[in-house]
């Protein structure tokens, strides 16, 4: 069969272009692209032992929830723990625990950035080359990390450590240029620290990010975020913003600045406009 009429064929040409002759648009993965979620060597199912503990999991997860299908993103979290990355077998563990199809949870794992569809090191290295961290130097930390440790992103050192990535902002522009590793702040980084980093992480030393507990691996790290207690001490710990974050708020009261009245912004009367809460609200 050929491709015209299929999804890879063919595609209308927009008005005016006929001129120019057809367009076509590929629809669909290419031929040589494997599965998002398969990977050579991945699990296709657990062994009953993991099974078993897994359900056992599971079961205390879903049942947080009036409605089992919201255990879909702590549920990934625990199957990467189990893996380090979402196999075929974290798909269908899921898919069977919640009543939804395998498709279904595929196409959840493959939205959020936090879900990796290749084998992870003990160390996820994530730096941040967003606008800000960027042109404050988060590039450059990126071409020294690829350089020292020999890896293009998304790639991960022979001894399994680190897994070097670039990623999207961190929402702690305040702290640029910024590395995350397993998902802790590592704040205003340089190329000398961000190398200092990794070489700390590969020499297996514990390694304390800028705010938060001594690291754990990404395996343990994805535990936690299933919901099971992070027993680190300090891992719990509350902390006031630091000055970077409230040097706006600073600035605000230095210039006698307020927030605007809700009535004035929305046209409700004050009755039923939305609360306004926090520092600089008239009043405060
Ligand atoms: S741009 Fe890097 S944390 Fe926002």
């Amino acid at each position: 069969m050929s491709d015209e009429g299929t999804a890879r064929g063919r595609a209308a040409a927009p008005a005016g272009a006929a001129a120019r002759g057809p367009v076509f648009v590929e629809f669909g993965p290419r031929p040589e692209e494997q599965g998002q979620l398969v990977r050579p060597g991945a699990r296709e199912e657990y062994p009953p032992d993991v099974q078993v503990r897994l359900e056992s999991d599971a079961a205390s997860i879903v049942g947080r929830y009036p409605d089992s299908r919201s255990a879909l993103l702590p549920l990934l979290h625990l199957v990467q723990a189990e893996d380090g990355y979402i196999t075929p077998a974290g798909v269908e563990f899921c898919a069977a625990t919640l009543g939804l199809t395998g498709a279904e949870v595929a196409a959840v794992a493959t939205f959020y950035s936090m879900y990796r569809r290749d084998p992870t090191g003990d160390y996820y290295v994530g730096v941040c080359t967003n606008t800000l961290c960027a042109i404050m130097g988060g590039d450059a930390i990126l071409a020294a990390l690829k350089e020292h440790l020999d890896l293009a992103p998304g790639g991960t050192s022979p001894d399994g450590k680190i897994t070097l990535e670039h990623i999207e902002c961190n929402a702690a522009c305040d702290y640029a240029p910024v590395v995350m590793v397993n998902w802790e702040f590592f704040d205003n980084q340089t190329p000398e620290s961000a190398r200092s980093l990794v070489d700390d992480l590969r020499s297996g030393g514990a390694v304390t990010p800028s705010r938060g507990a001594t690291l754990c691996t990404f395996r343990e790290t994805a535990r936690i975020l299933a919901g099971f207690p992070d027993e680190r001490p300090g891992a719990v710990e509350g902390g006031i913003a630091g000055a970077p974050t409230l040097v706006g708020l600073r600035i605000a009261r230095e210039l006698g600045m307020e927030a605007p009245d809700p009535a004035d912004v929305t046209g409700l009367p004050e009755s039923e406009a939305p609360p306004v809460t926090g520092h600089g609200r008239k009043g405060d």
